[in-house]
């Protein structure tokens, strides 16, 4: 097991990241700002995030304010070796695609050994490793659902041993990353591995959260008649399965259990940050060549132990399609293994561009952050409304869209409680 390092696709490599940088203006200019500012000289930062091309644009803006950055991959499948190639003439990095379970984990062993004082995650797995030998840091940020969800338990049960910021809370995170992002790139994979047509497909999104919103809309646009499952769970902070039951219903969807969808659905994608959304009781109705794909964090949302078992072949068809076929002679298709779809390569090519230079923007900011106020005690932390603000102005201001400010008058009134008419 060696790092990679190979010119020929390292040169492929600063290709995707030129690409890339190019249409990063959120970056850009941050980037520009550490440049003079250098706000982590000094410092180690250890990333565990989806190494690709816009990945490598917040790498590159980390070490432009100073730092020095060692990364692995926060999944197995989502390396573009191209791009850590390149990158790895830059930095440390550990990751390819295609790696085993304990190869993602020597990775990202390989992040905690270079002793970060800030870390950057996706997923929790680092910052959980972390804690598992006991390593304190500055402090973290956070980028997805599942992993937020994994901190504000750790916190609750008071084994959190230092602050993170819930970058994935960001208004400007969820709203357009997890919706919009998900949404593009999600069908764009689910198309490039099969080939397939949407249009008249009955694709079933199971969870509709932000993810499965922008899913369900996407696949609408294509021409797909959707179906949405949710789940009868009445906890949540603020809303509940069925508020987004009722929410997908008045949005035009037909909404339903699992066990009915599993019968009529021609595809399914989960996006419910949960364990067996579909399983053996739902294998077992669908239709000869459904095809099965997953957007949710982790490879737990489709059952695949139980899949497995209850096929009497499985082949590989070709990148990231796997035929699992059923002792009745029914072909199920299972798209990137169950994890990530949007991500896992080579067909999955991450969010577009435009949506991850918001959200890197973000872990940009909340990094310099920390940089700047290490003494902040342990916790989960939103993330400070200046930032929020400022990345989704540049975003508007990348687009040539500048908003006028509300006049003294229009403040006042709408800050005031005796001024009715
Ligand atoms: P969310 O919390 O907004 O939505 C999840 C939804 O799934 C909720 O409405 C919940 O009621 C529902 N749900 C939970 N268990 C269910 C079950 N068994 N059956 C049906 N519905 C169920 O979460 P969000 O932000 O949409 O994220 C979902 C997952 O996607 C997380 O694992 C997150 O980390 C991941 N994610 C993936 C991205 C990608 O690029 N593929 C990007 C951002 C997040």
């Amino acid at each position: 097991m060696s790092k990679v390092k190979n010119i020929g696709l390292a040169k492929e490599g600063e290709k995707e990241i030129r690409w890339a940088r190019e249409n990063m203006p959120i970056l850009s200019t941050i980037r520009d700002e550490f440049k003079k500012e250098k706000p982590f000289e000094g410092l180690r930062i250890g990333v565990t995030l989806h190494l690709e091309k816009k990945t490598a644009v917040l790498l590159e803006a980390l070490i432009a304010g100073g730092a020095s950055v060692t990364a692995s991959s926060c999944n197995p499948l989502t390396t573009d070796d191209k791009v850590a190639a390149a990158l790895s003439e830059k930095m440390e990095i550990f990751a390819w695609a295609g790696e085993s379970n304990n190869d993602y984990y020597w990775c990202m062993n390989k992040v905690i050994e270079s002793r970060p004082d800030i870390v950057i995650d996706d997923g929790c797995d680092l910052i959980l490793a972390l804690h598992k030998r006991g390593k304190k840091v500055i402090g973290g940020c956070e980028e997805t659902t599942t992993g937020v969800i994994r901190l504000k338990a750790m916190n609750g049960d008071g084994k959190l041993l230092f602050p993170v910021f819930a970058v994935n809370n960001a208004y400007s995170k969820y709203l357009f990353d997890n919706r919009f992002g998900t949404g593009q790139s999600t069908v764009d994979a689910v198309m490039r591995v099969t080939n397939k047509l949407i249009a008249g497909k009955t694709v079933v999104v199971v969870g509709y959260g932000w993810c499965g919103r922008g899913i369900a809309n996407r696949m609408r646009g294509m021409g797909a008649n959707v179906v949405v499952v949710e789940t009868a769970t009445a906890s949540g902070e603020r809303e509940s399965g069925y508020h987004r039951a009722l929410e997908a219903l008045y949005d035009g969807y037909r909404v339903m259990g699992i066990g009915e969808a599993s019968k009529i659905g021609d595809i399914f994608v989960t996006a419910t940050g949960n364990k067996h959304a579909i399983g053996k009781n739902h294998f077992k109705h669908m239709k000869d060549k459904a095809i099965l794909a997953n957007a949710g964090h982790f490879n737990v949302e489709i059952d695949v132990p139980s899949l497995k078992g209850m096929s009497r072949r499985a082949e590989d068809v070709k990148d990231n399609l796997t035929l699992y076929e059923q002792k009745d002679g029914r072909k199920l298709y299972l798209l990137s293994e169950g994890r990530l779809v949007n991500l896992a390569r080579p067909s999955g090519q991450g969010h577009p561009i435009e949506i991850m230079d918001g959200s890197f923007g973000l872990q940009a900011l909340c990094v310099r952050h920390l940089a700047e106020h290490r003494n902040l005690k342990t916790g989960v932390y939103d993330v400070p409304k200046g930032i929020d603000d400022r990345v989704a102005r540049l975003a508007l201001e990348s687009q040539g869209i500048r908003l006028e400010k509300q006049t003294k008058e229009q403040e006042r009134y709408a800050s005031s409680w005796d001024e009715g008419t």
